[in-house]
């Protein structure tokens, strides 16, 4: 589901001209005397109409703060002031206004939000978290997630995954000693989850473990969470401290928590040919 906010306008052409190439929206839907554009999820639109809107403000808001200074680079002429953060909603923004005089706001959340992702943002911008903040995980996101990992494939649709929530700090700090820096992340984060699978209910174990553990990450990301996948963790002494039975499969143990940093470098990427062989 989805929805439009629709604003009158006088001067349609120059407003399609400014949302378009000057701020980078996309066009939706262009109807009759009517332009809708998309920025993120935003979709809103301008009616050719005898008299125009001008109340409120549109806001649009980015992934850091370098994006707000490059558009007041852009914007110097129609802004009212330079960009500055604001301490009481942690944002840094400035104003301007469109070429018909109402108010456009370009700013940057200073603190974690569950910002829009398409499909592609999302699995392009998902990055192993290895430091985070000390802030709960609030139970109503927990729930949130766990309820989109229900839908994870898996073989035969035996469902043979399960989640280990580890909250307990001794043993956070165990988990995060057996492997030197490579287990590090674990006692960095507020809690852990195992991903594990059940030999009860599937012969193809470490595939349906693999595919949930890599369902769990995108889906923490989906809520602004960050995690990493620590590998070699199916180990007799794991499983004894989490009471997993030794036949079951420990795919990963992620650390999870709301990241230190909102925005982690990329790791160099191989170009897309690479990964196609003849
Ligand atoms: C099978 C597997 C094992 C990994 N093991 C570890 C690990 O033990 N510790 C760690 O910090 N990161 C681990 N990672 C994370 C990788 O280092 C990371 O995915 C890679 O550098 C690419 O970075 P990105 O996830 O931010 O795109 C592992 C990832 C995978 C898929």
């Amino acid at each position: 589901m989805s929805g439009i906010i629709f604003f009158k306008t006088l001067m349609l052409e120059e407003i399609r001209k400014f949302y378009l190439d000057e701020v980078g929206c996309t066009l939706w839907l262009e109807q009759a005397d009517c332009i809708i554009f998309k920025h993120g999820n935003m979709l809103f639109g301008f009616c050719t109409r005898d008299s125009a809107d001008k109340e409120g403000m549109i806001t649009f808001f980015y992934d850091n703060k370098e994006d707000v200074d490059h558009f007041y680079a852009r914007f110097k002429d129609i802004a009212y002031s330079e960009p500055s953060y604001n301490d009481k909603y942690k944002i840094y923004q400035f104003f301007a206004h469109d070429p018909e005089g109402r108010a456009i706001e370009f700013q940057y959340f200073d603190h974690a939000v569950s910002t829009h992702r398409d499909g592609r943002q999302l699995l392009v911008s998902r990055r192993s978290v290895r430091k985070f903040k000390e802030t709960v995980i609030p139970e109503d996101i927990l729930f949130r997630l766990f309820e989109t990992c229900r839908f994870a494939p898996t073989s035969m649709n035996r469902q043979s995954y399960y989640f280990k929530i580890i909250n307990d700090r001794a043993v956070l700090e165990k988990l995060s000693d057996i492997r030197g820096s490579s287990s590090k992340p674990i006692a960095n984060a507020p809690i852990a989850v195992a991903i594990c699978s059940d030999p009860r209910l599937t012969k193809r174990l470490e595939q349906d473990g693999c595919i949930a553990a890599y369902h769990f990450l995108l889906a923490a990301w989906h809520y602004g969470l960050g995690t990493c996948w620590i590998a070699a963790m199916d180990r007799d002494d794991v499983k004894e401290w989490l009471n997993i039975p030794k036949d079951h499969y420990v795919a990963t143990i992620t650390p999870l928590g709301y990241p230190e940093k909102l925005h982690v470098a990329t790791p160099e990427r191989k170009e897309r040919d690479y990964f196609i062989r003849e």
